[in-house]
């Protein structure tokens, strides 16, 4: 996608083809800032701190931290440390795990003198049919966007509600559940996105909204509690978001607070969609209210709130009185009963095992 007239991935390659760069998503929107990742280390960091989030982007930044280990040190011992490194930086999207088994099993039988350049030409694979994926996830969302009436008559629009940010910022490109609204929009579809802030770290606020500014998809940002009363009014035509592992039976988990809004999506009769890119289904795992890792991250998160000063300077500033605790578990698991359809590369399918092997079918013979 473009920013101010420039194409721009959320990560690639530097000209002297060893550094990874990738858009400091912590400083977004108030800064525009590229970030040079030199070593493994640095992609652990970037993914860990949230410079680089979104599961299929974190799944590209641990492909990427994979050739960086390999440029600095093509030894057994690197790919064993790198790859539990970077393992451990985020527990919940899977893509991140997908990502570090597909690079292991390329690079292990490899003698070390050829995986250095194994490992660069697969990251930059990886990065490539992302964006493929998510241009068809697109597409295939555009089919169902289409066929919605308003249920607003009078605004003339189609009504979209989404949470956190699952757009061009959370993949290489295009995103997952922004990707059919992009296309609505670029196919002349009236499309208007309600933005759910995303509390503690305000990924929809921060991101989604700015880049669907920068697209020039009209938004109105919401505080998180907001889409339930607005589906009681007719103002919500379906909810679309990501999500960071999908069972094989069709559970969604994705950032906390996804499934209060398919509670109330459910109580009203609200269509709600989920895109998402292969990599993301975790075959091993049928319930993922039991067996998906949450990850807690820090109380600061709530605590505290950085955001741009009057007078242009970025100022954190404390919210919360001094000695209340706070707790912070970053996804939850939306039950499958729960999603109206799954929006893949591959088509739209039901929220269920069986609908996941219409269109996975070699997966078939895979135990869960
Ligand atoms: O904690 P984050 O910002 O990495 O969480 C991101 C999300 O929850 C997204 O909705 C999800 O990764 C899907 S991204 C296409």
């Amino acid at each position: 996608m473009k920013v101010d007239g420039t194409p721009y991935r959320t990560i690639w390659l530097a000209a002297d083809g060893t550094t990874v760069q990738a858009i400091d998503q912590t400083l977004l929107p108030h800064r525009f800032v590229v970030r040079d990742l030199r070593t493994m280390e640095d992609a652990e960091v970037a993914i860990r701190t949230m410079i680089v989030r979104g599961a299929p982007l974190i799944g590209a930044a641990a492909a990427y931290g994979m050739a960086l280990a390999m440029a600095t040190d093509p030894s057994d011992a690197m790919l064993a440390r790198a790859y539990t490194v970077l393992m451990e930086s985020r527990p919940t999207a899977v893509n991140l795990r997908w990502a570090l088994d597909d690079q292991r099993a390329l690079l292990a039988p490899l003698p070390p003198a050829q995986r250095r350049r194994a490992a660069y030409r697969r990251a930059a694979e990886i990065c490539d049919e992302d964006v493929e994926i998510c241009r068809r996830i697109g597409e295939n969302g555009l089919g169902l966007i289409r066929k919605l009436k308003p249920r607003d008559t009078k605004s003339g629009r189609i009504n979209a509600l989404t949470h956190c940010n699952a757009g061009w910022l959370a993949t290489v490109d295009w995103g997952t559940a922004l990707a059919p609204i992009y296309h609505a929009h670029d196919a002349g579809i009236p499309i208007h996105v309600w933005v759910d802030e995303t509390r503690p770290r305000n990924q929809g606020a921060s991101l989604t909204a700015w880049e669907l500014g920068k697209h020039g998809v009209p938004h109105t940002v919401i505080a998180d509690n907001a889409g339930g009363h607005l589906m009681q009014h007719d103002q919500v035509d379906f909810v679309i978001t990501g999500t960071d592992r999908t069972t094989r039976g069709g559970d969604v988990c994705n950032k906390i607070g996804t499934y209060l809004k398919a509670l109330a999506a459910h109580d009203n009769g609200v269509p709600f969609y989920v895109g998402l890119p292969y990599p993301t289904i975790d075959w091993t795992i049928v319930d993922g209210v039991r067996d998906i890792p949450i990850e807690e991250r820090s109380a600061r998160e709530l605590s505290h709130m950085t955001g741009r000063t009057e007078t242009g300077e970025l100022a954190t500033v404390q919210i919360l009185p001094e000695g209340s605790a706070g707790a912070n578990p970053a996804f939850d698991v939306t039950p499958a009963r729960l999603v109206t359809a799954l929006i893949t590369e591959r088509g739209v399918c039901d929220a269920s095992e069986a609908g996941l092997l219409s269109l996975y079918p070699e997966q078939q013979n895979r135990a869960a």
